[in-house]
């Protein structure tokens, strides 16, 4: 209760006292009520009060599995006490972008140019509250660093990389773009096709070649063996900067530090957000090589050319140390390449059984997707059209792993026939047991609609 403030103004004390039903009014009345609606519609609409790694809580006192970690960005589980309590540490210090000494953000960058491919990503940029913002600041860096030379940036088509302006000319799907033309000058490349790639950099006006190592929000896409290196000689060849995305990929999410680090290649730059923070903080920004950065930022007309009010602030980047320290002191990125392998494993069983229902298991670490066939006569009688059918045959099967079995899981959004799992990297046994027996269970479900 607030004695100041004018008639109707909630605290955060009263915001904790709010029901279901007060929270779903003032939603719909000051929010995007239609995204709640649909929500609703899919069964998925939840509201958390408690979290325990791998675990949650609604307000009712149910538990449900966490098979989805916010998106991958809990990677280090929900509530997480020991970055919080690092956290904590840091409180009393004034939580802003301070012009001068910063041992909070000065850490962060030293473990992470320790953690980098090969330690050659030695320089740090955090900026952004997510990661659309964090590619916007690499893709002013390559800019930048090209000193306006090269006016285009590429992508791989079915790619995302966030909603931003920006971001939005490179995320590779055409229906995130409606009524945002003109976007900035990009080249969206078919998937996995090096001959493309080769004719687009030839121009050399090819500024940078952004890539998911592993696309998520285009269906958990592994790129055919080979083609990142290979991708990296053509960079080095026709001189455009390298930028793999690892906002989904990143922070020991499949089985490495960074994914690129499967195929063995050292790009330019590595966008982080997501996990970086195990959630708790909205951290992102990039980390590249010394050549890259000094040619953007390297002097005193150029060093302020991108700064944002909360980059570097302390609170943020202690969640960051905190979250790394986390994953080396628990061993989480061979646990995630081990559990990563035992759940794939149990998948495929599932896949054999129903081979009608699903077409592929596939996926690296704890970065798992499954993709169905379309789904026969009833369901797209049901809802009308092949494309709706697509969609809702991914959003049925989690649907029903939500609402009967409570277990948390989302399709990919840029191919919504794809489920995926993104549990936190310490997923327990016991939830990994629980959520393959309801798989099994949900894939029985619809096997009559193939
Ligand atoms: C690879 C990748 N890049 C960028 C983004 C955008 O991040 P944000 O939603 O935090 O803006 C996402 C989000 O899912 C992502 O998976």
């Amino acid at each position: 209760m607030s004695n100041n403030a004018p008639a109707g103004f909630i605290s955060v004390d009263d915001a904790l006292k709010l029901d279901k039903a007060q929270i779903r009014e003032l939603q719909m009345k000051h929010q995007n009520g239609v995204k709640l609606e649909l929500a609703e519609m899919l069964g998925a609409a939840r509201m958390y009060v408690r979290g325990d790694n791998d675990k949650l809580w609604d307000e009712e006192g149910n538990l449900h599995y966490d098979m989805i970690a916010g998106v991958g960005a809990m990677g280090m589980g929900n509530s997480n006490m020991f970055i919080w309590e690092q956290m904590e540490k840091v409180k009393h210090i004034p939580n802003f972008y301070p012009l001068g000494y910063h041992h909070m953000a000065s850490s962060l960058a030293n473990n992470l140019a320790i953690t980098s491919p090969e330690g050659k990503l030695t320089r740090m940029w955090t900026g952004g509250g997510g990661g659309a913002e964090a590619n916007e600041g690499a893709i002013k860096l390559c800019k930048m660093a090209a000193h306006g030379h090269r006016s285009r940036i590429a992508s791989v088509m079915g790619a995302y990389h966030g909603k931003t302006a920006g971001s939005l000319a490179l995320t590779g799907s055409e229906k995130w773009k409606k009524y945002q033309f003109p976007l900035m000058p990009a080249a969206n490349l078919p998937f996995g096709d090096l001959v493309a790639l080769e004719d687009c950099l030839k121009t050399r006006d090819v500024c940078a070649f952004f890539i998911e190592p592993i696309q998520g929000e285009g269906g958990i896409k592994l790129h055919p063996e080979g083609y990142l290196k290979a991708v990296r000689e053509l960079c080095t060849k026709y001189g455009t900067y390298l930028v793999c995305d690892e906002i989904q990929t990143g922070v020991g999410r499949t089985g490495k530090m960074w994914a690129c680090e499967h195929d063995g290649v050292v790009p330019d730059v590595i966008v982080f957000a997501k996990g970086i923070s195990g959630g708790f903080m909205p951290l992102a920004g990039y980390i590249c090589t010394e050549e890259i950065w000094n040619a953007a930022y390297g002097d005193p007309e150029t060093c302020f050319h991108h700064t944002v009010t909360f980059g570097e602030s302390p609170l943020t980047c202690a969640a960051g140390i905190a979250s790394l320290q986390y994953i080396y002191d628990n061993d989480l990125i061979a646990q995630s390449a081990i559990k990563g392998e035992q759940i794939k494993g149990r998948l495929q069983e599932i896949a054999d059984k129903y081979p009608k229902v699903i077409k592929e298991v596939r996926g690296r670490g704890l970065m798992i997707g499954i993709e169905f066939h379309l789904a026969g006569k009833t369901l797209k009688e049901m809802v009308g059209n092949r494309a709706a059918a697509q969609e809702a045959i991914g959003a049925r099967i989690a649907s029903i792993l939500m609402n009967t079995y409570n277990v948390q899981v989302m399709f990919t959004i840029n191919n919504p026939i794809v489920i995926r799992m993104l549990p936190p990297l310490a997923v327990t046994q016991e939830t990994i047991d629980y959520a393959m027996k309801a798989f099994d269970s949900a894939c029985a479900e619809v096997a009559g609609d193939f």
